[in-house]
């Protein structure tokens, strides 16, 4: 297979889980109140799956819609990929289940995990086997049921996180469209900040560990703050540098929503007034690794977006993971 120097985002979908909870709804059952959620993190409400909504479900309905827009037939995707924490089972991968939901019948299909650091990884991942002649149409699916992974009597993390799906398909081209540079990064550490400790093989869930709630996420709110923060603007820097850029030619970035706190402390510190920055995540919370490609969607549906804009994605997670991706729209 020849290889094409570019990989432009020629199609893009988005799904979310039907019910809407909002923070009043949190605040019946537990010791929060709308006023403390909102002023600390921004959000107002988010999207719960319901037992019919799993992983693959709501990862197909933003694949397909991803496909329709850029007219792509499934006989001409040769790669999918899923970017998720909460997959719907240890294996097959959901990128299988996915594949065979769409009918796509000649793709290589896997996972990655990187938590909400995902799409920004499978971007770069999806680029690179486009660049390199290995793929040539490639649909990149963001997507994450987290709440699966909460304990909704913590109320340190459950009012935080919410479910959803985000979808781009990338295409070969020889236009300078698509990823121009990105940067991903790892400090493995840092797991003490933030994880699910039960459930895998270091630590089967026992009806004992499952008494202390082991199979929950736990965090370090705090610390991942400052990590976000930091983790997020040297990655941006790098990205637009490396890319031969300015922040000041970004129209838009696009960033992880996990906090608006955060959103303004990154604007604050790269100098950039906050409307540059899309933010959603009083609609949704955080929704792990399909936070981005959310956002992504919904701002060029508002018309913040437009062809040949340069837009910024920059996202941080568990791993402690991050990356940035300067990105060509159009
Ligand atoms: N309602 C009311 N009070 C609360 C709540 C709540 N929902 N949650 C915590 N509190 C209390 C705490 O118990 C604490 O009380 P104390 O002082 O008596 O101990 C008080 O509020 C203040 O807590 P802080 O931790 O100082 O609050 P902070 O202003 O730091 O906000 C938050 C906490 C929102 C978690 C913030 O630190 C944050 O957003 N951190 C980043 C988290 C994040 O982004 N995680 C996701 C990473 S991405 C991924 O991979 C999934």
């Amino acid at each position: 297979m020849s290889s094409l120097p570019f990989a432009a985002v020629a199609g893009w979908g988005m799904a979310v889980p039907r019910r809407v909870v909002t923070n009043d709804d949190l605040a019946q059952r537990l010791d929060t109140s709308d006023e403390w959620i909102r002023t600390r993190t921004g959000i107002r409400e988010r999207r719960v799956a319901g037992p019919d909504e799993f992983t693959s479900v709501l990862a197909t309905r933003a694949g397909r819609e991803a496909m329709e827009r850029a007219g792509v037939a499934p006989d001409a995707v040769d790669t999918v990929i899923v970017a998720t924490c909460t997959p719907d089972r240890p294996f097959p991968a959901t990128a299988c289940t996915v594949q065979a939901n769409l009918g796509i019948t000649r793709a290589g299909s896997f996972d990655l995990a990187a938590a909400c650091s995902g799409f920004v990884y499978g971007l770069s991942v999806a680029t690179a086997m486009i660049k390199s002649g290995m793929s040539r149409t490639t649909l990149l699916i963001a997507a994450d049921v987290f709440t699966h992974l909460i304990d909704w009597e913590d109320r340190n993390t459950c009012v935080l996180f919410g479910d959803g799906a985000g979808a781009v398909v990338l295409r070969a081209t020889d236009q300078p469209l698509g990823l121009l540079a990105s940067n991903i990064g790892a400090w493995g550490e840092g797991e003490t900040l933030m994880a699910v400790d039960a459930g895998g093989t270091r630590m089967p869930a026992t009806p004992e560990l499952m008494e202390q709630r082991r199979q929950y996420v736990y965090m370090n709110g705090r610390e991942i703050f400052k990590h976000a923060v930091r983790g997020m603007c040297e990655s941006s820097e790098r990205a637009v540098a490396e890319a031969g850029c300015r922040l000041d030619d970004v129209a838009l970035v696009v960033p992880h929503q996990a906090n608006v706190r955060i959103i303004e402390a990154i604007a604050k510190r790269l100098e950039l007034p906050m409307e540059r920055f899309f933010v959603n995540l009083d609609r949704y919370g955080n929704t792990s690794a399909a936070s981005v490609p959310i956002a992504l969607y919904e701002a060029e549906q508002q018309g913040r977006i437009k062809p040949g804009d340069l837009v910024l994605l920059t996202a941080f997670g568990g791993g402690l993971t991050w990356g940035s991706a300067l990105v060509r729209w159009g």
